[in-house]
């Protein structure tokens, strides 16, 4: 990747955030001693970017993998578009597995199989939901390219 002269071409935009995501964003910025958070993000989004590329690769593997994903389930709506998303994938979904957290929050784990490509779909979906506090996708092999 070309390396930007230093200060040419920088666009600047706003984020809101919530103070308490912010309160932690800024713990894991120092433990990794970033100077400022600009630098902290263009990290992460570095990284994203690099991920992504990756992904290209083995996007029609047939792969094994789990989404867990945190959400508030006061938030009605919410539950039934977590529901609809699901039946949109019937093939991937294996299992789904609901814990109560606490008096606000559930985890739930699906236990999905297919393409890797559509997995992931699957996964953004749900993490762009308002409402989900943490969605992660763990792709493992089915094994069969195993001995
Ligand atoms: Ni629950």
């Amino acid at each position: 990747m070309a390396r930007q002269k230093k200060g040419s071409d920088l666009v600047r935009f706003g984020i809101s955030i919530p103070s308490d995501l912010i309160q932690a964003f800024d713990k894991y910025i120092a433990e990794r001693e970033y100077k400022n958070r600009s630098e902290a993000i263009r990290d992460l989004i570095r990284e994203k970017l690099v991920e992504k590329e990756w992904d290209l690769e083995v996007q029609d593997q047939v792969v094994i993998g789990t989404i867990t994903y945190v959400y508030d389930h006061h938030k009605r709506e919410l539950v039934d578009e977590i529901i609809e998303i699901q039946h949109d994938f019937p093939e991937e979904v294996i299992v789904t597995q609901h814990v109560h957290l606490d008096h606000h929050n559930c985890l739930e784990v699906a236990i999905v199989r297919g393409q890797a490509q559509n997995l992931r779909r699957l996964s953004y979906k749900l993490q762009a939901l308002k409402g989900i506090k943490h969605c992660k996708l763990t792709m493992t092999t089915t094994g069969a390219s195993l001995s």
